[in-house]
C-alpha cells in the first residue's frame, strides 16, 4: 500500500522544508510540497512533526562473546531497541575467531539473519594477520563488506602490531576499503593493569586509570601517521579524548583522509562515574575520560572535526544474577557482576543504540550546539555516505529506502530504562529530561514503531551489501 506522509517538516543533511513524502514498494517515490492525495494512499498526518531519515549507527556489538558471557542484546533485541530510538540501520562487528574470514562472516549471518528487525551490515575485525589473511581481505568486498577494524590495544587478544596495521591499510586502500582503528596504547595498559592488580587496586575506577588518555592520544597520532605512510584513508572509532580530536583536526587541515567517530558516552560521562557504587555500569574501552575531554569532543563535533556519532552499543547486565522481564519471559545474562573484586574481569561495554538519537537531539540540537541539519548529517547521512550505504540509506529523497522517523519535537519525558528497550537492567541516562521524541518509525515503508507499540518482526531486516566508501 502507498503511504503519504503529509505536512511534516522534512529534515535532510542540508535542507529543511515543509512537505509530503510518497512511499510505495519500500521506496520513497516523491518528496514535494502538496502531493495530491489519492484513494489508494494511506495518509499519515505529520503536521507539527519533523520527518528525518532513519538513523544509521555504524558501531554496534550484538551477541558479542566476552569474558565468559555475551553482550546482552542480540540481533533482534538490539535491533528493536535501535528502532525505538529512531535507528533503522546498524553495522555490527564480526569477530575473527577463525582464520577463514568467509567462515567468520557466515557465522555472523547465522546469528543475525533470522533475528534482524532492521537493516544491517557488518565490519570485519582483523585481530590476527598473516599472508593468508592478507590474501583473504579483498574477498570481503564480494560479501558486501568494505570495512575492517584493527586494534592497537587488547594485547595477545585482538591487537595487531604496527607493521600489520600498515599492511592492512595498504590492502584496504588497494581494494577501496576503509580501516577502522581502536586507538589506545596496548603496551602501557598491560604494565599499568599488572601494577594495579599487584597493589590490590581492583575497583572499577582502576579500569580508567590503567588505560591512560595519553596512550589514546599517542595511538590516534600513530594511527594517522601509519595511514599517511600507507596513503590510505582511516576512520578512528569511539574517539574519547580532546587530544585525539586535535590530532584528527590537524590531519584534516593538512588534507589527510582521516575520519573521526565519537559516541554519546564520551560527551556526557567522566571517569568519576566509575567511582560510584555502581561504577561498573560505566566500564567500557576506551574508558570515560575527564570533563575537559567532554568539552574538547563537543567542540570537535561543533567545528566539523568529527564526522559521525555512533554508539559502540555493547550492553551487559549490571547484575546478571537477577532476571528482567523481556517480551513476557524472564531473562538473566551474566554481566558486570563477573568482575566483582577485579576490574579486569568486568565485561567492557555500554548500552546506547536506542538512546543515541533522542539524547543527542535534546543535548545537542536543543542546546543549539548543532543545527537539525548537522544532527541528520552526524546520525544518518555521513555514516551512510562513509560506509557505502548512501543514497539508499541516510537521506529523504526519491529512490531512497523509505526508512523514516516521524519525530515529535514538543514531547517531553523523563528518560530511562523504561523507554529505552535495551535488553539490560539499567540505562546510563536514567532521569535525564528529554524534549523531542521518536513517534513513528518506518523501515522500507513498513511501520515498525508507533508510539510505544512495537510492530517490527524478527527476520524482516535485510543485510545490505555496501558500495564504495566515501571519505568525508
Ligand atoms: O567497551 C567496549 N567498547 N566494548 C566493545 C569492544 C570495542 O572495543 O569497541
Ligand atoms: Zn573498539
Ligand atoms: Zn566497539
Amino acid at each position: 500500500m502507498a503511504i503519504l506522509i503529509q505536512g511534516g517538516t522534512i529534515i535532510n543533511a542540508d535542507n529543511v522544508f515543509e512537505g509530503d513524502i510518497l512511499v510505495e514498494d519500500e521506496i520513497i517515490q516523491t518528496v514535494a510540497v502538496n502531493i495530491p492525495e489519492e484513494k489508494y494512499m494511506k495518509v499519515i498526518d505529520a503536521k507539527v512533526k519533523l520527518v528525518m531519515p532513519g538513523g544509521v549507527d555504524v558501531h554496534t556489538h550484538f551477541a558479542l562473546p566476552m569474558f565468559n558471557t555475551v553482550s546482552s542484546d542480540d540481533h533482534y533485541t538490539g535491533h528493536k531497541a535501535a528502532a525505538f530510538g529512531g535507528t533503522t540501520t546498524v553495522i555490527d562487528f564480526v569477530s575473527q575467531d577463525k582464520n577463514d574470514l568467509k567462515a567468520c562472516v557466515d557465522a555472523w549471518h547465522e546469528k543475525a539473519d533470522s533475528k534482524a528487525a532492521i537493516d544491517f551490515s557488518f565490519h570485519m575485525n582483523i585481530s590476527h594477520f598473516d599472508d593468508e589473511i592478507a590474501r583473504q581481505i579483498p574477498g570481503l568486498r564480494n560479501m558486501g563488506i568494505n570495512s575492517v577494524k584493527v586494534f592497537t590495544a587488547y594485547n595477545n587478544r585482538l591487537r595487531l602490531n604496527d607493521g600489520h596495521i600498515y599492511r592492512v591499510m595498504r590492502i584496504a586502500k588497494e581494494n577501496g576499503m576503509l580501516v577502522l582503528v581502536h586507538a589506545e596504547n596496548g603496551d602501557v595498559i598491560e604494565v599499568l593493569v599488572q601494577e594495579a592488580l599487584d597493589a590490590g587496586n581492583t575497583y572499577p575506577f582502576w579500569h580508567a586509570k590503567t588505560r591512560p588518555a595519553e596512550g589514546a592520544v599517542e595511538s590516534v597520532y600513530r594511527t594517522i601517521k601509519l595511514a599517511e605512510m600507507a596513503q590510505a584513508p582511516v576512520y578512528i572509532v569511539h574517539m574519547n579524548t580532546k587530544g585525539g580530536a586535535e590530532h584528527v583536526r590537524d590531519a584534516r587541515l593538512r588534507g589527510l583522509p582521516v575520519i573521526g567517530e565519537t559516541c554519546p558516552q564520551y560527551l556526557f560521562f567522566t571517569e568519576d562515574d566509575l567511582m560510584r557504587k555502581d561504577g561498573s555500569k560505566w566500564i567500557c574501552s576506551p574508558p570515560l575520560r575527564t570533563q575537559d575531554d567532554n568539552i574538547g569532543l563537543w567542540n570537535a563535533i561543533e567545528n566539523g572535526t568529527l564526522q559521525t556519532i555512533a554508539t559502540d552499543h555493547c550492553p551487559f547486565f549490571f547484575d546478571g544474577s537477577k532476571p528482567i522481564e523481556y517480551e513476557g519471559e524472564m531473562v538473566a545474562i551474566p554481566g558486570k557482576e563477573l568482575g566483582k573484586g577485579d576490574f579486569t574481569k568486568i565485561p567492557n561495554g555500554l548500552p546506547g543504540v536506542g538512546d543515541r538519537m533522542m539524547v543527542m537531539w535534546t543535548q545537542a540540537v536543543g542546546t543549539n550546539k548543532i543545527s537539525a541539519n548537522q544532527f541528520v548529517r552526524l546520525m544518518c547521512t555521513n555514516p551512510a555516505k562513509i560506509f557505502g550505504l548512501y543514497p539508499k540509506k541516510g537521506t529523504i529523497q526519491p529512490g531512497s529506502d523509505a526508512d523514516l522517523v516521524i519525530w515529535d519535537p514538543n514531547m517531553e519525558i523523563t528518560y530511562g530504562k523504561d523507554y529505552s528497550h535495551h535488553r539490560t537492567d539499567y540505562n546510563l541516562y536514567e532521569g535525564m529530561k528529554l524534549k523531542g521524541m521518536v513517534e513513528k518509525v518506518f523501515l522500507r515503508g513498513r511501520k515498525i514503531v508507533d508510539g510505544r507499540e512495537w510492530l517490527g518482526k524478527r527476520g524482516a531486516g535485510k543485510f545490505i551489501h555496501r558500495n564504495d566508501i566515501l571519505v568525508l
